[in-house]
């Protein structure tokens, strides 16, 4: 988006530049011309009218072209049209970085505390967004969809992810979070976990990170009984290549809808549906 912007703004002066460069092109050839008899010059003057009327035809297209190029100015555009543009990944920031692999005074690790649930609860926030319906059509995608029909309700892949893994946390710690749940219920959830656990392993061999976690001999080590002796041990000080979160949480952010706005969406009516993602016609 911002290079059509950009674009617009560089081409002016170009075709300016290119312009005085024709321009100055012809000055020359008449300057070479200059010791020509006078006739040539009058000659040349219904070609002048023709050039004059072509220049004028060509910028009058050009300025009609120019008008017709979408100028989605990025901040106004993602605020009024929140749905688009679509994710790509070349819409994506990618920058190195290191990883930080710091279980101290991180607010994702640890015991259950309030920071911890807060941080966990914000790096979902965006979990699911609206999508225009258009945009799952295209990929044969069927969803639950707004009432007037145009949207529907995804999470990208990394956010289900997320939220899977943020399931496997909880379980590290089912005393605290899964307190008093009946034998049943804690069923359901474990299932849940090994979905998510499975879904995480799919997602990590999908997009593979390629960067590598070396090893040196470090003694005192936790995983060892022998405290003196000296075991490889990997330390992850690689850079990682990595689409920058923020950026594309903040994009998911602008799309995020509350499944909790239940209300929003529309309901098929019961004879319509066969209790599972499919109307009973099939579509
Ligand atoms: C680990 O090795 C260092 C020497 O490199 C030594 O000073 C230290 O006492 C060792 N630690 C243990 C727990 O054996």
């Amino acid at each position: 988006m911002f290079y059509w912007e950009k674009r617009s703004v560089e081409h002016d002066p170009e075709s300016s530049e290119s312009g005085d460069r024709l321009l100055s092109d012809t000055s020359s050839n008449h300057s070479l011309g200059g010791d020509r008899p006078r006739r040539w010059t009058s000659v040349l003057w219904p070609g002048r009218y023709l050039h004059g009327a072509l220049i004028l035809l060509y910028t009058v297209v050009y300025l009609i072209l120019l008008s017709t190029i979408p100028k989605p100015s990025c901040s106004t555009s993602e605020t009024t049209r929140p749905h688009l543009p679509l994710p790509a990944r070349e819409g994506l920031q990618w920058e190195e970085r290191k990883f930080p692999t710091d279980i101290v005074d991180n607010p994702f690790t640890g015991n259950p505390r309030d920071e911890l649930d807060e941080a966990w609860h914000k790096l979902l926030e965006n979990d699911n967004i609206r999508v225009p319906k258009d945009y799952l059509d295209e990929r044969n995608l069927r969803s639950v969809y707004t009432k007037d029909g145009t949207e529907g309700i995804a999470s990208l892949s990394v956010f289900h992810s997320l939220h899977c893994l943020k399931k496997v946390k909880k379980m590290l710690f089912k005393e605290y979070y899964h307190a008093g749940k009946s034998g049943d219920a804690m069923a359901r959830e474990e299932k849940h976990v090994d979905h998510c656990v499975e879904y995480i392993r799919e997602s990590l061999m999908c997009q593979p990170d390629l960067s590598m976690v070396t090893f040196r001999w470090i003694n005192n080590t936790a995983q060892h009984e022998d405290k003196s002796a000296f075991y490889p041990t990997n330390f992850d000080v690689d850079m990682h290549r990595c689409a920058n979160w923020e950026h594309l949480d903040s994009w998911a952010g602008k799309r995020m809808f509350n499944l909790f706005e239940v209300d929003l969406l529309e309901r098929p009516e019961p004879s319509m549906w066969d209790g599972s993602n499919n109307l009973k016609n099939g579509t």
